[in-house]
């Protein structure tokens, strides 16, 4: 394992626990690719193959699979780098100048024949997680300004033509819509243009071969980035396929001026020869140990859809004590306790508690929250700014606008532009204060609009995430404490790059139970399951209309990190007594579905099951859905995955115990038979030797 070179030191092999990731430098000095997938040992293996010219209209430099191909020379396929020099030359000519290693970093080193401009490429391997992670620095050396007009940060390069490729579609309220599409010739393309990342397509990509959950070739990519991403894949005309992701250059501009140096987001990236499964516990497991933060969530109530903008201090009282008596850890006031905030049209910018819904301030309800030993959290949408608020009648040009236009408002908002210090030190200020005034454990953190007339510098799209990130960071040092959660008009904000600055996602505002099995799913593929916050709401829900009965909804929420956002103070007897006894069982297995391995298991069964499974060392859970009922009592059988093979298990099934061998579970399975629409089930099982 580790960073491995060849004697002769012209080929690099990444070599994590299972796989090889190889490139090397060929004697034109170009930077590549050689290999990706299962384990080479011996790094001498690998020969850097002589390129030959198919024609004069087939140059080399189209036929390279090159990890970082730059925009120049006879290069017309998708290229990572475009910069402009001072004197207008519109293409950059590297050579390779050396490498360093740093630990479980391996910097490739390239510079520009002419320029005195640097470019790093950075590899950092993960061996135990199977992942690579990528970024490239751009260093400018010289007295001008260099314009740099794409940058992404890498390129990998897949040996197989006809791949499935599968993200993610959707809008508000239906984020997450799995798809998986036959990748031929021309090029796939996903991307965000709009600020706020993820409520369409998500930043990464998966590419498969005949693949299952368990079987068939994926390699996979994630981008650390919040903003405006853009995705390609090509199937090249000379065989295998190409991906790569990084900071969109749509409307992107970036001035790189002289000893600037800049550094893109990362992507992690593997490769599995056993499905999907493998790539989505990679993933989980590296965001587990390296990323998240450690401890288990809270059980949260969430007052939104049971007041919205109807919040006072005397009824979210009530609300906290009924949600203190169901089992709530975590008291959230969402939108609506400040300034004139009655509606979506005010109140944004005036941080300030609002006196007629809390005479007393804010503290008569932390008090009532801390005294009944629950943790106190609470909404704020820092980037936005009403026109009708005090904030934007004082600070007009704080928002992005052109000055000769009239910036458009959506939602009845402005976006702040939080690049400018004194609005960055506003926002920043503004949620210091509220740390430091009022004991305060959670910040839920939205953005309910895209953005738009961005001024006139057009690297505003990347500055404006990265100074969330900055703002989101800074505080956390002096709060260490605070939880965040990253929302953003729902699931708008799902992607490695906020994922550990902030440490929940709101997953949607779609809360409906059913509907988000499917989400849930499509999310568990690249994100951790610890990070995914769920909640069960009332009936009929307000976006689906569909009435779903309450276990179904508490056993769809508690396949992530529970939350309750009913109106709880009109639960009858039966809703708090059922609420009570899901919540103390989420408690008990809240460490194996958070901190736990999932497996999206495959099931046989004419009526359509939803099954998962979760295991932490000897303890695991499978949890059963069957939404409709389409064929009469059809029962389903049910495959356990990952238990040791010869070790003795006893599972729970209702009143039933059975104690077989992980052999027998993993290859007879279980038969479980639910009934009727919206039967839902948890499976508890246990090693016992
Ligand atoms: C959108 C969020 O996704 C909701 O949960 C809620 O916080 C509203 N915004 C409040 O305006």
């Amino acid at each position: 394992m580790g960073i491995k070179l060849n004697k002769i030191e012209n080929v690099f092999a990444l070599q994590s626990k299972n796989n090889t990731y190889a490139f090397g430098v060929d004697d034109m000095g170009l930077i590549r690719h050689l290999y990706w997938g299962s384990k080479i040992e011996d790094v001498e293996e690998f020969e850097m193959p002589k390129l030959f010219e198919v024609s004069t209209n087939d140059p080399v430099f189209e036929i390279t699979k090159e990890e970082f191909p730059v925009y120049g020379s006879l290069r017309y396929k998708e290229h990572c780098l475009k910069a402009t020099f001072n004197d207008v030359c519109r293409e950059v000519v590297y050579k390779y100048v050396g490498y360093e290693v740093k630990d479980n970093e391996l910097i490739i080193k390239l510079e520009d024949k002419h320029y005195d401009f640097n470019i790093d490429l950075h590899y950092i391997l993960h061996e135990e997680y199977d992942l690579i992670e990528r970024f490239v620095t751009v260093k400018n050396n010289t007295n001008d300004v260099i314009k740099i007009e794409k940058i992404h940060s890498g390129q990998f390069h897949i040996p197989h033509e006809d791949l499935i490729f599968s993200n993610v579609h959707g809008h508000w309220g239906a984020e997450q819509q799995k798809f998986n599409q036959k990748v031929s010739y021309g090029k796939i393309v996903i991307e965000n243009r709009r600020g706020i990342s993820t409520h369409n397509h998500n930043p990464y990509f998966i590419l498969s071969t005949n693949a299952t959950e368990t079987t068939g070739e994926v390699y996979f990519g994630a981008l650390r980035l919040s903003g405006n991403f853009s995705g390609v894949i090509e199937q090249t005309q000379y065989g295998g396929t190409l991906a790569q992701l990084g900071i969109n250059s749509h409307d992107f501009l970036l001035n790189l001026k002289p000893n600037e140096e800049f550094t893109t987001p990362s992507i992690i990236a593997g490769y599995s020869n056993s499905g999907f499964e493998t790539m989505s516990n990679n993933l989980h497991n590296f965001a587990k140990d390296n990323i998240l933060r450690k401890g288990l969530r809270p059980v949260l109530y969430n007052s939104w859809e049971a007041t919205e903008f109807k919040v006072n201090c005397n009824e979210q009282i009530k609300l906290a004590e009924k949600a203190k008596e169901i089992g709530a850890e975590l008291f959230v006031v969402d939108d609506g306790w400040f300034g004139q905030r009655d509606s979506i049209n005010n109140g944004l910018g005036d941080w300030y508690v609002n006196s007629e819904k809390f005479p007393e301030g804010l503290n008569p309800l932390i008090d009532k929250v801390k005294s009944m030993d629950m943790l106190f959290g609470i909404w704020i949408e820092p980037e936005m700014v009403n026109p009708a608020s005090q904030l934007y009648k004082d600070h007009p040009d704080w928002i992005y606008h052109f000055d000769t236009r009239e910036s458009d408002t959506s939602r009845g908002q402005y976006v702040l532009d939080v690049t400018k210090k004194e609005v960055k030190d506003f926002i920043y200020n503004m949620i210091d204060d509220l740390l430091t005034n009022y004991d305060i454990d959670y910040i839920k953190w939205d953005a309910n609009r895209p953005i738009s007339q961005t001024n006139v510098e057009k690297d505003l799209w990347y500055k404006h995430i990265m100074t969330i990130y900055d703002i989101v960071k800074t505080l956390k040092v002096k709060h260490p404490n605070v939880l965040f959660e990253a929302c953003a008009s729902g699931g708008g904000r799902i992607d490695y790059g906020i994922l550990g600055i902030f440490d929940d996602f709101w997953t949607s505002d779609n809360t409906d139970a059913y509907d988000r099995l499917f989400i849930q799913e499509s999310y568990s593929y690249i994100y951790p399951i610890k990070a995914m916050r769920a909640w069960v709401t009332d009936c009929p829900n307000f976006l689906s209309q569909r009435i779903i009965p309450m276990k179904f909804r508490y056993h769809s929420a508690m396949m992530g990190t529970l939350g309750i956002g009913c109106n709880i103070l009109k639960f009858n007897d039966d809703d708090v007594q059922l609420s009570k006894e899901l919540i103390s069982e989420y408690k008990d297995i809240r460490h194996i579905v958070q901190e736990g391995d999932f497996y999206r298991l495959e099931n046989k069964s004419k009526n359509r099951y939803n099954t998962y499974q979760y295991i932490k060392d000897d303890e695991g859970l499978v949890f059963v859905f069957l939404p409709q009922s389409e064929i009469g009592h059809r029962g389903v059988n049910i495959k356990l995955r990952h238990l040791e093979k010869n070790s003795k298990y006893l599972l729970k099934i209702k009143d039933q115990e059975i104690s077989k061998t992980g052999e027998y579970f993993m290859n007879c399975g279980i038969d479980v038979r639910l009934s009727g629409d919206y039967d839902s089930m948890i499976i508890k099982f246990n090693k016992i030797k």
